[in-house]
């Protein structure tokens, strides 16, 4: 069975929703859930095409307790983001890269995507239908959240009768907002991994998220903002942080570890990796070992949510090694370059900006 979007008492009305638009703090965005006014929903039943879909009211929707997403965990998400010029335009970051992402993961999940015209199409129909909440220009963005999920009822495991595809947004500010404004991982070397060869690591399978928390309590229990996750197959190559891809500098070359199935392939890596190629640096994909990353001069993270951040402290065992951050670090150049492409403060030369 589908999930149907009902009345509850948590769907929101019009003047819930003015009451807490006019609450919006926007010189202090974090990344939170504020709850906009619409969201987009369409089905998929086995052996037909996905439905039209439409915008329907912000709110719960009903699921079958027997819903694949509930009982095995079928489900993927993506994370994009639409941003508001000076110029009063609208635009998403690269929309196109998400709906291929979801495709790959609904191969992986057996499941079926909607084609990359209906993703943008549904992502534009979402921002356009939640216009006010995209924050004013340079005050953050608004995210977005594309769900794909095996909602029909079914009890054997198998691929669900029928999927939901959802979208929701929400306004939000910097993801890691630490007081220095830097990062100080925790390289985990003794009890978890996020993922392995032949795993679901490489697509964003809902699944691959709530087993890193536990990791990720402990470090920020410790005082650390993140967990570095090593590959599970030697313990000795740096993979992937909980919710961003990681990468190294030395010299003019910039190192990242390689999409192998192990790592999400980040739409934001890609791109750094681009702007850093584009600015002289030599960018290689390949194994870093934790030993290599505690020798780099600079290491930071990259993510839709994350977007780049340095890295000011890397904890390995019991040895502690400080980076290079900055006005000097690479990271910082790189975070401008993305971030004017994306607010509008530069032309984007690359065709990765699409309008709404
Ligand atoms: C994103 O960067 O969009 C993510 O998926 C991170 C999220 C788990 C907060």
């Amino acid at each position: 069975m589908a999930p149907s979007v009902h009345s509850s008492s948590s769907t929101l009305l019009t003047s819930d929703t003015d009451e807490r638009y006019a609450n919006v703090n926007w010189e202090e965005l974090e990344f939170s859930l504020t709850p906009t006014d619409y969201m987009f929903v369409a089905k998929y039943k086995q052996g037909e095409t996905f439905s039209e879909g439409n915008i329907v009211p912000y709110g719960d929707i009903s699921i079958s307790p027997c819903s694949a997403i509930f009982n095995y965990g079928q489900g993927l998400f993506e994370g994009l983001k639409a941003y508001r010029t000076e110029d009063k335009r609208i635009r998403l970051f690269r929309p196109d890269e998400n709906a291929l992402r979801m495709q790959n993961g609904a191969e992986r999940l057996c499941m079926t995507a909607p084609s990359a015209e209906q993703f943008i199409k549904a992502v534009k129909q979402t921002v356009l239908a939640n216009k006010k909440w995209v924050p004013p220009p340079g005050k953050g963005s608004l995210y977005i959240r594309p769900l794909l999920i095996g909602s029909g009822a079914m009890l054997g495991l198998a691929s669900a009768p029928e999927y939901t595809f959802l979208i929701y947004a929400t306004p939000v500010g910097e993801y890691h907002k630490v007081s220095s404004g830097l990062m100080n991982l925790k390289v985990n070397h003794h009890n978890y991994h996020r993922s392995h060869y032949g795993g679901t690591g490489g697509v964003k399978s809902c699944t691959n998220y709530s087993p890193v928390v536990k990791t990720f309590l402990e470090a920020k229990s410790l005082g650390f903002s993140d967990v570095l996750f090593l590959d599970a197959a030697t313990g000795r190559n740096i993979e992937e942080l909980t919710t961003s891809n990681i990468f190294i500098v030395k010299g003019d070359i910039v190192t990242t570890p390689p999409i192998l199935g192990t790592i999400l392939p980040g739409i934001t890596r890609k791109s750094v990796s681009e702007l850093a190629r584009d600015i002289g640096y030599k960018v290689e994909e390949r194994d870093i070992s934790v030993d290599e990353m505690l020798e780099a001069e600079e290491v930071f993270c990259t993510g839709t949510a994350t977007v780049v951040k340095a890295v000011e402290t890397v904890t390995y065992k019991d040895k502690k090694v400080k980076y290079k951050t900055g006005e000097e670090a690479l990271s910082t150049k790189l975070y401008t370059m993305l971030t004017d492409i994306q607010m509008g403060i530069v032309e984007d030369k690359k065709g990765w900006m699409v309008e709404i």
